[in-house]
């Protein structure tokens, strides 16, 4: 059993880079807010906007919260490991093998998957961008087989998807439909990677600048159209105006979308050796990075939901686009500005994902849990080739599979579920002696404040939310089903998290985080907990038939007893 928890020892001389720590605070932001906006604001809003309304601004805040306690978990990680690391590298000096694989097969989810949907996003607006300048693609080769099988026949409002099905030649009886754009993309990408795109700090921030243009461009264009009627529509719970008019259920169905708009400051965790002061530096680049990306998402959505009803961004993987169509704001250059932007801004997060996945891989096969080949490296280029290959293949055939909403709420599961184990982890972490000019997460006694925060936040949801409650209770209630069995547990969970605080004085930050990101999960439907639990298991099953014997670790211990 203790095998299974084995823990990996680093030391400040292992793995030198020789790096120079050139990055300070303001690199750390625009490097964050590279990774973090992205396929989120620019596509995932709008659906995330169909389903709560203009309510959803609420979950923008729970989501940066939960992110920020999640960011400050990370920078302890980060003050503790000498050596730059993801979720995985920590996770294996702190709590052994076990957990630290399956933190690095969570984290696949996170960004090989979650390029997944970035590439169709990247698709989506590339698709309106030649429309708009008067390139028309065929609509079934720009969508995937079953989003287009399955408008179709679920009796969706998407006309180009509806097309792509009527329209599809056929072989045999199989329908030719499938995302060029998004395969084009994806290839392009780990070719640069492969080759060994420099991450260039120059050329980040030019993207960075323009990205915030852009959005800037969009709030500023999209105030003068917002009727603040549009922020009050008639609810479809209560039938009378309302901020969330598909109530709270309909805000929370939207967790997917908008958690997965803060997914990539994780990803910064990996430029320590190249920060000065990296103790200091790397919190507060994450959070201030966090603290904008939230205040820039509130404020779109008050625009696009200000400006546009809610009800029309059904479907729409444009919507930063879509409010200036004819229809709507009625704006051309603006839609082609966007558009053009927008290509652009998912472009960079599609290079930190395509670039963040093999070295995850790379260091997994260092440590033996998975093959060698892993971690081989190109002679010219310097790059961990074949990782980066298999990268782009595990991005690119699902492209031709999946639709996306479903690989959306994949990643999202997947990541909250990492993030879940680095808070629960930071609180097992023994403290440490305090070391000047190092990262210290502030420790606050959870003891009283904890049952007092949970208590009393479940007493306001009750006041708030009535209805919620209610409906919480009633088994056999249809609707809302789905969450109330998740937030059973999320209840009796956190009661065993308030005894535990109250008991063993747990320190706040990563017990917010813990709870923060237990509570996000409760957004999620019982189709993905089962997907979830399938790639889990499958996880299990590759550790216990190799990782566990190949691992560097189990080698050196047989060999030790061997020498006894
Ligand atoms: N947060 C990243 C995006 O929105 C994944 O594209």
């Amino acid at each position: 059993m203790n095998q299974l928890f084995r823990r990996k020892n680093y030391s400040a001389n292992d793995h030198p880079s020789g790096l120079l720590r050139v990055l300070g605070v303001w690199d750390i932001v625009f490097f964050g807010i590279a990774a973090i906006i992205g396929a989120g604001s620019f596509s995932s809003l709008g659906e995330a906007v169909f389903r709560g309304g203009p309510g959803v601004i609420i979950l923008y805040i729970i989501c940066g919260f939960a992110c920020g306690f999640t960011a400050l978990c990370y920078a302890e990680f980060a003050s503790r490991i000498p050596t730059a690391g993801s979720a995985y590298t920590y996770a294996y000096a702190s709590f052994g093998e076990l957990i630290a694989w399956v933190i690095g097969w969570a984290l696949i989810m996170e960004y090989s998957f979650g390029n997944i949907y970035v590439a169709f996003s990247w698709s989506d607006y590339f698709t309106s961008f030649m429309g708009r300048i008067g390139v028309h693609i065929p609509e079934f080769l720009t969508c995937s087989y079953p989003e287009a099988k399955k408008a179709f026949f679920g009796g969706s409002q998407n006309i180009e998807l509806i097309n792509a099905w009527k329209t599809a030649p056929t072989i045999g009886n199989l329908k030719i439909i499938l995302d060029i754009p998004a395969l084009v993309i994806n290839g392009l990408i780990t070719w640069l990677v492969y080759v060994g795109v420099k991450e260039s700090k120059n050329l980040n921030n030019v993207f960075v600048i323009l990205k915030l243009f852009i959005i800037l461009m969009v709030i500023a264009m999209g105030i003068a159209f917002i009727s603040t009627d549009n922020w009050f529509p008639v609810s479809t719970v209560t039938h009378v105006p309302s901020f969330m008019p598909n109530g709270f259920a309909g805000v929370m169905s939207a967790v997917s979308g908008v958690f997965f708009a803060y997914i990539g400051f994780d990803a910064l965790s990996v430029l320590s050796e190249e920060t000065k002061d990296p103790q200091k530096n790397l919190p507060r680049g994450m959070i201030i990075s966090l603290v904008l990306c939230t205040v820039i998402y509130i404020i779109l959505t008050l625009v696009l939901t200000g400006m546009v009803d809610y009800r029309k961004f059904e479907g729409i993987g444009d919507p930063l686009a879509f409010i200036f169509e004819r229809s709507n704001a009625n704006i051309a250059w603006m839609e082609l500005l966007v558009s053009l932007g927008a290509i652009i801004a998912i472009t960079t997060v599609l290079l930190v994902f395509q670039m963040g996945q093999p070295r995850i891989w790379y260091a997994m096969s260092r440590d033996g849990l998975m093959p060698k080949k892993f971690m081989e490296i190109h002679p010219k280029h310097k790059t961990p080739s074949f990782a980066t290959i298999i990268t782009g293949i595990v991005v690119g055939v699902p492209i031709l599979f999946t639709d996306k909403s479903f690989i959306l709420d994949f990643t999202s599961i997947g990541t909250i579920f990492a993030f879940v184990l680095v808070c629960g982890g930071v609180l097992l972490l023994p403290s440490k002696e305090k070391l000047k000019g190092r990262f210290h997460l502030p420790y606050i006694n959870a003891k009283i404040l904890f049952p007092i925060i949970f208590l009393g936040g479940l007493l306001f949801f009750y006041w708030w939310q009535p209805e919620f409650f209610h409906t919480l209770m009633e088994w056999d209630h249809k609707t809302e089903g789905e969450f109330r069995i998740s937030m059973f547990f999320f209840i009796i969970i956190n009661i065993g998290l308030c005894v535990l605080a109250f008991v063993k004085n747990l320190s706040l930050i990563p017990l917010m985080g813990l709870s923060s990101c237990l509570y996000l999960l409760t957004g999620m439907s019982h189709n993905n907990w089962f997907w979830f639990l399938v790639w889990f298991a499958i996880g299990l099953i590759i550790y216990f038939s190799y990782g566990y014997r190949n691992s560097k670790l189990h080698r050196s211990s047989n060999n030790d007893e061997n020498q006894k």
